[in-house]
């Protein structure tokens, strides 16, 4: 079969291919195994969304499509959530619902790039934005990891790599691998230099209820769509990962050039996956914010837990759902050493050269997948 040849290059995804080192394989109660491979939220949904969801699937109009870009009084909702959570927000026409940031972040590249732009990311980078990039034939300008910056960008580094082909600064706050929060008056320093090279910002915010105050003032700027576009997912904020559910938001021309590909790509948001998170915009603030407060505990804790182990392993960066470590052994890469992890401590985590070239010496631990009191025993199997 002849197939994309752009794929040959673009890695397996690293999730699947870790998940993969498990078959077969089987765990004592005394030593389960720890996964901390997926970016899940170990919580269930709040019960009262649950509840709600039970009783609109009895509604047979909850089984049709809905417009393509979701219901209009969905996204008034969700802007209502966005004054709300960044004091500004965008309008409603501004906003199509996405079938997860996953398809947010395809629509936004199909819209605005050609195969052959570039676009800087920085380094460790968001796995799945590398193998869109890669498959799209757009070129992935790296911004090196320096483990000094605690996983932030550095302006300088940035504007130093714009060129005449770049189309945008691509970045994700808070980072997926490392946890950094690119603070808020970096964001518009980042907007001033996209504005200043005429460039697009494009922020991946998947995160953004774990920053638990308002990630940054960009929409209230009036010029914010001409330079600003937002991938964004709500399956962290609300613990439905599985529903798939997620915002492309930017002007209103590009929601406009975006529905052409989202009517022949999946045509709508499924509509189970907009009334929930209408529920959860108009009902759940205070479910996130204990969220949000939990996952600060169980980072506080890893630190702490870190820093007493004694552990061979480096603490790198980290923030409130991921920690970005170093590992020991230097002839092995993060894939050799993963694997090493799982035959010696039984415990997944994912290979820092899955988030960019160069990255073998890290690995990357998503605790926000389990449980503050199972902290403990994570770290320690990291030391023993
Ligand atoms: C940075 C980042 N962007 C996007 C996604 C995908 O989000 P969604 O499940 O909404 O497609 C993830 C999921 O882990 C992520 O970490």
């Amino acid at each position: 079969m002849r197939l994309n040849p752009l794929l040959k290059s673009v890695q397996t995804p690293p999730i699947t291919e870790v998940k993969s080192w498990l078959a077969g394989r089987s765990f004592t109660p005394e030593k389960p195994l720890i996964d901390l491979c997926q970016a899940v939220p170990s919580y269930p949904p709040a019960e009262s969304l649950t509840r709600h969801l039970r009783a609109v699937m009895a509604d047979p109009s909850t089984y049709r499509y809905s417009p393509d870009e979701g219901l209009p009084e969905i996204r008034a909702t969700l802007c209502d959530w966005y004054q709300r959570h960044y004091q500004s927000a965008p309008q409603a026409e501004q906003v199509c619902l996405t079938i997860g940031a996953s398809q947010a972040f395809w629509l936004a590249m199909l819209c605005l790039c050609q195969p052959g732009d570039e676009l800087i990311i920085q380094l460790p980078a968001y796995f799945d934005h590398l193998m869109a990039l890669q498959s799209y034939g757009l070129t992935p300008v790296c911004a090196p990891f320096d483990p000094e910056n605690n996983g932030l960008p550095d302006l300088s580094t940035i504007e130093r790599l714009i060129t005449r082909k770049t189309r945008a600064l691509l970045l994700v706050t808070p980072s997926n691998p490392t946890g950094a929060v690119i603070p808020p008056s970096q964001i518009t320093a980042l907007f001033e230099l996209a504005r200043a090279h005429d460039i697009l910002l494009i922020l991946d915010e998947t995160y953004n209820s774990f920053v638990g105050s308002p990630p940054h003032s960009l929409f209230d700027r009036h010029d914010w769509q001409r330079h600003f576009v937002q991938v964004a997912s709500f399956g962290k904020t609300f613990a439905l990962t599985g529903l798939r559910c997620g915002a492309l938001i930017g002007a209103t021309e590009l929601i406009e050039q975006a529905l052409k590909i989202q009517d022949s790509m999946v045509v709508c948001q499924s509509l189970p996956a907009q009334l929930a998170l209408q529920f959860g915009c108009q009902h759940l603030d205070h479910w996130i914010a204990d969220n949000t407060q939990k996952m600060n505990q169980r980072h506080d804790a890893f630190v702490s837990c870190f820093a007493q182990a004694g552990s061979q392993f480096d603490l790198i960066a980290s923030g409130s759902f991921f920690a970005w470590i170093k590992h020991p052994w230097q002839h092995l890469s993060g894939r050799q050493a993963a694997r090493r992890l799982l035959d010696e401590a039984n415990l997944i985590c994912l290979p820092g050269e899955a988030f960019g070239a160069g990255l073998e010496a890290y690995l990357r631990l998503a605790f926000g997948n389990i449980a503050t009191d199972q902290i403990p025993q994570a770290v320690e199997r990291l030391t023993s």
